[in-house]
Parts: C-alpha cells; sequence; structure tokens
C-alpha cells in the first residue's frame, strides 16, 4: 500500500458519510391518516434532508396509488399540475400547496374523500437518488354521518333532548352546548360497536328553556380530533309551563296531602272514641239515650 492511499481513503469515507446528510429525499408519514367521507384530508410529503427542508419548486413531483390502473393521482412539473394521465377517480380533487412548496412542502390534499380513497400515496422524485426517491402513506377512509338530534320527550324537568351518530372509527363522546357554546350539564352517553367494529354512540340531554332554545350536540374523537355538530331548534311551547307544572304539583300535593289528612283524622277520632269509652264516658247507642230518664226519675217520684 503506497503511503498517501490512507489519508485519501479516510477522507474519501469523511466525505460519503458528510453527504449522506445532505441526500435530499422524500418524506412521508409512517402512521396512517384519517380521511372521514365527504371531508378533505392531506396526504403530508417533504422533501427534506436530514437537517432541513429543500425548495421542490423546480422539481418534478407525482403521487400515485401503485394498486389502480392508471396509478396517477397528480402530477407535477415545470412549476405546474400536469394532470393529462390523471386516474379518473381524482378529477378535479387534488391540490398542492404551491406557496409553500418552496419549503419542501409536498402533501397532497384530496378534497371530497370517497370509501374508494382508502389506500396507499407514494410520492415520487425521480431526479433522487435511488431510495431517497420515494416514501409512501396510508389513507384510512371511515365513514361519519352527522349526528341526528330530537325530541323524544317532556317531563316537568324540561325537554329531552337525544343525539345518535355511527360509523366511528374511534370511540366517540358526545356533548350538549347551549348558543353561546357552554357546555350543559347532566347529559348521559351510550356507546356501541356494529359489526363492521365502527363506534356507535347515543346521548341524551333533560335542557330547559334559553333565550333562543337553541341547542347543539356535539361528537367528538378524542383521538384524531376529529368532531360533528348538529344543531336543533326547540319551540318555546315543547316547554313545561312553568304555572301548569306548579298547579300539576299543587294538585298532586293537594290529593296525596288529602288523603294523607283525611287517614290521620279517622285514626284520631277512633282513638279519642277508645279512650272515651274506657273510661265510661261514653256509652254505646240505647245506653246514652236511656241514662237520663232513668237519673231524673227515680229520686223525685
Ligand atoms: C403543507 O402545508 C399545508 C398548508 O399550510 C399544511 O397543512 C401541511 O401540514 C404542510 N405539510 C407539511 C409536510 O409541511
Ligand atoms: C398499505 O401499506 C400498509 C403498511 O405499509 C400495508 O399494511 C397495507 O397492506 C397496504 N395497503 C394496501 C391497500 O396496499
Ligand atoms: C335555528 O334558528 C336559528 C336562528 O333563529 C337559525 O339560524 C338556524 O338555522 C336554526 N337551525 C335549525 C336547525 O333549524
Amino acid at each position: 500500500m503506497e503511503d498517501y492511499q490512507l489519508p485519501v481513503i479516510c477522507l474519501l469515507t469523511l466525505l460519503s458519510v458528510c453527504s449522506a446528510q445532505y441526500d435530499v429525499q422524500v418524506l412521508g408519514q409512517s402512521e396512517p391518516i384519517l380521511g372521514i367521507v365527504g371531508d378533505d384530508v392531506i396526504l403530508p410529503f417533504s422533501l427534506r434532508t436530514t437537517i432541513g427542508t429543500v425548495s421542490a419548486v423546480g422539481e418534478s413531483v407525482e403521487w400515485q396509488r401503485p394498486d389502480l390502473k392508471p396509478k396517477e393521482v397528480h402530477f407535477y412539473r415545470s412549476q405546474e399540475d400536469y394532470n393529462e394521465d390523471q386516474n379518473n377517480n381524482f378529477k378535479g380533487r387534488t391540490s398542492l400547496f404551491k406557496e409553500e412548496m418552496k419549503n419542501g412542502n409536498i402533501s397532497l390534499k384530496l378534497s371530497g374523500v370517497k370509501l374508494s380513497d382508502a389506500g396507499n400515496y407514494t410520492c415520487f422524485v425521480p431526479t433522487l437518488r435511488g431510495s431517497f426517491q420515494k416514501d409512501s402513506v396510508q389513507l384510512i377512509v371511515g365513514a361519519a354521518s352527522k349526528p341526528r338530534v330530537t325530541i323524544v320527550g317532556v317531563d316537568p324537568m324540561g325537554v329531552i333532548l337525544e343525539c345518535e351518530a355511527g360509523g366511528l372509527i374511534y370511540k366517540p363522546e358526545t356533548t350538549w352546548l347551549d348558543s353561546d357554546g357552554n357546555i350543559l350539564p347532566g347529559g348521559s352517553t351510550e356507546t356501541g360497536t356494529d359489526s363492521d367494529g365502527r363506534h356507535s354512540v347515543r346521548g341524551h340531554v333533560t335542557i330547559q328553556k334559553t333565550d333562543n332554545n337553541m341547542f347543539t350536540c356535539r361528537v367528538q374523537q378524542q383521538q384524531i380530533n376529529h368532531k360533528m355538530e348538529t344543531e336543533i331548534n326547540v319551540t318555546d311551547r315543547m316547554f313545561p309551563e312553568p304555572c301548569q307544572s306548579w298547579l300539576s304539583g299543587f294538585l298532586i300535593g293537594g290529593l296525596i296531602g288529602g288523603l294523607i289528612g283525611g287517614l290521620v283524622l279517622l285514626i284520631v277520632v277512633v282513638v279519642v272514641l277508645c279512650i272515651l269509652k274506657s273510661k265510661g264516658l261514653l256509652h254505646w247507642g240505647r245506653g246514652v239515650l236511656n241514662r237520663n230518664p232513668q237519673q231524673n226519675g227515680n229520686p223525685l217520684l
């Protein structure tokens, strides 16, 4: 081995270690992305080295669904979208964050998510080296309908509302709000799971009259920070009248009071009569009527 070879090898090794840090790569996200049918979703990708982002403005970038035919989801080149070969399923539903591409943001926005959008999306930059050229992101799609809110009853405390939602991927919670966004206390929630493993939820609350009688049911999937809301307007006349409830309370109270009062009176009368009789101060029936003539008659006659 010549004397100069070792330092050169060392230098080359150092260079390649250093330059690896500056290799530009496409980076997705390892956790799946959750989309909800009808909503928009962002498939996150960036162009970067290990130490920072790199502008994607001058690059060609291709987003694909390798399992579809054609597999093209979106194509960007020469600073423009170029979607002649795009799969029909994605027509008019894909867009980029053009202003952010200079910061390496090559995320794809997919609008109006459908169930059929579920799958793996690959982002590909052909000018990059080997394994750095592409990465993929998995999209999971959940069907969740807006909560349904109905009036299910009236009791002396107010109007009872019910809120139902189904098809949820994560365990949901319900919250009731008034029109000022205050959380209403005393709501109850039951959750269940359907045959597909989707969660459903049913909540109840008893509400009292407010200024505008507008109430909102919020169904939230905490894990993915997703919420849906449905509003209901309850008409004034649904609420039990304060006077009516007072009156019915009075009537029911009166009835029960009357019954108890009558019973107590009866008992008192019976007890008093018994005491009087036991002391010999009272003779039943004829005895009372016969006493006077006897007492008055004899001594004087
Ligand atoms: C790209 O920009 C959009 C819009 O500002 C943002 O929501 C998204 O998180 C960004 N993605 C990345 C990977 O930076
Ligand atoms: C998508 O990728 C994930 C993880 O990489 C894999 O488990 C799954 O089977 C893939 N799905 C499809 C539809 O290719
Ligand atoms: C309830 O009433 C408010 C205002 O009166 C109105 O803006 C809103 O659309 C109504 N909501 C429903 C669900 O009827």
